[in-house]
């Protein structure tokens, strides 16, 4: 075979096993990154369509327009290839990714666990509610009190023996942290005079031994009306509504007699048990359950704060709120308010 006719040959050979091998390369190039390389293998430089372009100069007159041709055939229909590949990769790698994050918004939610307000605060919220509609304000003091504040304008001077009511933490200085929340009654009247309607509620403290129904720390709810003729029947009208409220539109309600040095007279409020009304039962025992302590506030109290006791008149009530969620909730044991077990506080 002549010398030319041979080159002729040979080139035109690797043009089309460069197309061949471009060909299977290309459709198994699995990214963008192995096209690249192989755009610069088939095209480049110094790859096999250039070597053959190059070498035309070489090659028989008539032979080059046809290699010539062919060359630029080969280029085309690789980079032609190349281009259909890229497409694709770039194609399934979006449809990768778009799978990838594609949200179904039909799933259920993931359950956001949610807090709550602790029963303590739920119920002394609704307590207050309920007295803030009968038209009381609502009042803060402090739980760091002197004796004047916590005994003394309550008429319990420093020897009465109604002091021993009162196991107290003192803190020296005259300072006790308080063991009820009568003492905001008596700033309340310090602040305004009469008429007054105030609930005030919060922590108190006292020398107990923590048991099912003792606890150190516990929470007391006040309440005071002073005006011109306040009477014991406003007293039970206010407390009675109360009751009604908080454990039932049906419930009775009885005062019995009870002391405290700053009411005259006093009482304490029992409503018959909204659980068994009135048979007997795991929460009263008796049919009967005790929610409060109440009475006429003491002219003495009066006076001490520069209110006439001729012209005005008052009641007080002061109630537990451990003791009203553990009735209203069938609570057996007070320590539970406060050891926080989510199982426990999750129920209400
Ligand atoms: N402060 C009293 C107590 O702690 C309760 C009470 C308040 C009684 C107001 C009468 C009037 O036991």
């Amino acid at each position: 075979m002549p010398e030319q006719l041979s080159e002729e040959v040979s080139a035109e050979q690797s043009l089309q096993e460069t197309a061949a091998s471009a060909e299977t390369a290309v459709s198994g190039a699995s990214d963008l990154d192995a096209l690249a390389e192989l755009r610069v293998k088939y095209l480049g430089k110094k790859g096999a369509i250039t070597a053959v372009l190059r070498g035309l100069g070489q090659l028989p007159q008539d032979a080059r327009p046809r290699l010539g041709r062919l060359a630029n055939e080969v280029r085309d229909r690789i980079s032609a290839q190349l281009e259909e590949r890229e497409e694709f990769l770039k194609r399934k790698s979006r449809e990768t990714r778009l799978a990838a994050e594609t949200m179904d918004i039909t799933l259920p939610g993931r359950p956001v666990p949610i807090g709550r307000r602790h029963i303590l605060a739920q119920t002394d919220r609704r307590v207050k509610e309920i007295f803030v509609g009968l038209g009381f304000e609502v009042a803060v003091g402090p739980e760091m009190e002197s004796d004047y504040y916590n005994f003394e304008a309550l008429n319990i001077p420093a020897d009465h023996p109604a002091r021993e009511m009162w196991d107290s933490f003192y803190l020296g200085d005259g300072m006790l942290l308080r063991t009820h929340t009568s003492p905001v009654q008596i700033r309340a009247m310090e602040r305004k005079s009469p008429p007054l309607r105030v609930v005030s509620s919060g922590k108190c403290f006292r020398r107990d031994a923590v048991d099912a129904t003792h606890s150190f720390m516990f929470h007391q709810l006040e309440g005071f009306m002073a005006d011109r003729n306040v009477t014991f029947g406003d007293l039970k009208g206010i407390l009675i509504t109360f009751a009604r409220e908080m454990f039932g539109k049906d419930r009775k309600a009885k005062f019995r007699p009870s002391y405290f040095p700053f009411t005259e007279p006093s009482a304490e409020m029992e409503i018959d048990c909204f659980a068994c009304s009135g048979e007997g039962c795991r929460i009263c025992h008796t049919g009967w359950l005790e929610i409060l302590g109440c009475g006429m506030i003491h002219p003495r109290v009066l006076g001490r704060v520069g209110i006439d006791s001729e012209e005005y008149t008052g009641f007080a009530f002061g109630m537990g709120i451990e003791r009203i969620a553990m009735l209203r909730h069938g609570i057996d044991d007070i320590r539970l308010f406060f050891e926080n077990d989510i199982r426990f506080l999750a129920q209400f």
